[in-house]
């Protein structure tokens, strides 16, 4: 089977399509023929050799998947070949995969593998990010840096459904556009507009409630400083490159909270929680109340071409690979 690797960390320039053997089910796994991968910002930082976790090489990208079950081993009842599912596990940029049956979840029959192997990851976060971790209530306002890119513009499609008053920030107009069609409320073009005093401005000098923040570096400050009183600023990821460092008198003076999100370990430490999560995040999906943005596809050759325009900033939504037809 074919899959894209890296055999060694760096550079996305690494990865390579090869063959290599096909994987059978262990007890308690499945075997999934892999349809697409969904590519985000941590494959990036993964190849590049700056994520958390250090993967054995070689490796594949795509850490979420969707596809049909191939195989089940031992002691896996609850799905059987010929289910339609999406998963997540590492490495959905090859043809057949051997996961956990923990880490998959059935589609509805029809839902497109795109859409499938593409929202996970983003909405899970984001989901967790909003209700468990702020506990964002309807009514408040959700500043949203880099609202047009993957947990982005999860964040607007999300926080719209609860019923908060979205802010989305982002680069470009054509990317504040896009906001808009998923519901923002107001645009903020952060390179070229003073995001505090737009804050100031929009809010009537009192600031935003929650702050979802998957961009840091220089974004950051001025995001903490626009506040309100009892806000809660959550930490999501740090796209633009820095780690930013935050002067804690501002988070005394406004009486708010810097909230980690840390979505792959909470899934890991609270496993029945997260399962519950993505289960509801389907159905939402299924019915049409959220609208995954995929915006591209690329065929398994080109992965590091889906790779590089995430580290471009070209990408809005979600970028997908097609592993098989
Ligand atoms: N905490 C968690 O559990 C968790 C889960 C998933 C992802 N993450 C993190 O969240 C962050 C975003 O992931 P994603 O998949 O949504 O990425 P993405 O689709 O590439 O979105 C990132 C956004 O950041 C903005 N950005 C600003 N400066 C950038 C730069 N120098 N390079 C690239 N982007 C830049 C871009 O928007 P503009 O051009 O409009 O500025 C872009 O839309 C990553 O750091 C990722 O590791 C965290």
């Amino acid at each position: 089977m074919r899959a894209a690797l890296y055999k060694q960390l760096g550079s996305i320039e690494n990865i390579v399509v090869e063959d290599i053997a096909s994987p059978s089910a262990m007890a308690g796994e499945v075997v999934v023929s892999v349809k697409a991968a969904g590519i985000a910002f941590p494959d990036v930082l993964t190849a590049q050799g700056k994520y958390q976790y250090k993967p054995e090489l070689p490796f594949s990208p795509g850490y979420e998947f969707a596809g049909v079950v191939k195989e089940v081993g031992e002691g896996v009842t609850q799905f059987k070949p010929g289910d339609g599912v999406l998963g997540r596990g590492h490495q959905g940029c090859r043809e057949e995969l051997a996961v956990n049956a923990k880490q998959v979840w059935k589609i509805p029959a029809g839902m497109d593998f795109g859409v499938a192997a593409g929202f996970g990851m983003n909405y899970a976060t984001t989901y967790h990010a909003l209700k468990d971790r702020a506990e964002i209530k309807p009514g408040e306002t959700l500043l949203v840096l880099g609202a047009s890119g993957g947990v982005g513009l999860a964040a607007v499609e999300l926080g719209k459904m609860i019923g908060a008053r979205v802010i989305a920030c982002a680069s470009t107009r054509e990317k504040l556009d896009t906001c808009a069609r998923f519901g923002a409320d107001e645009l903020v073009n952060y390179e070229s507009q003073d995001l505090r005093a737009e804050i100031k401005r929009i809010t009537g000098g009192r600031g935003v409630d929650v702050c979802y923040d998957p961009v840091g570096d220089k974004y950051a400050e001025p995001a903490v400083r626009s506040m309100a009183w009892g806000g809660r600023y959550l930490v999501i990821g740090f796209a633009a490159g820095e780690i930013p460092k935050i002067p804690l008198n501002l988070v005394l003076l406004k009486g708010c909270a810097l909230v980690g999100v840390f979505w792959g370990d909470f899934a890991r430490r609270e496993p029945e929680k997260g399962y519950r999560n993505t289960e509801e995040l389907i159905r939402l999906v299924a019915e049409g109340k959220l609208k995954p943005l995929i915006s591209a596809k690329y065929p398994l050759e080109r992965t590091g071409e889906a790779l590089a325009d995430l580290l471009t900033r070209k990408v809005q939504g979600k970028v997908v690979v097609t592993v098989r037809h």
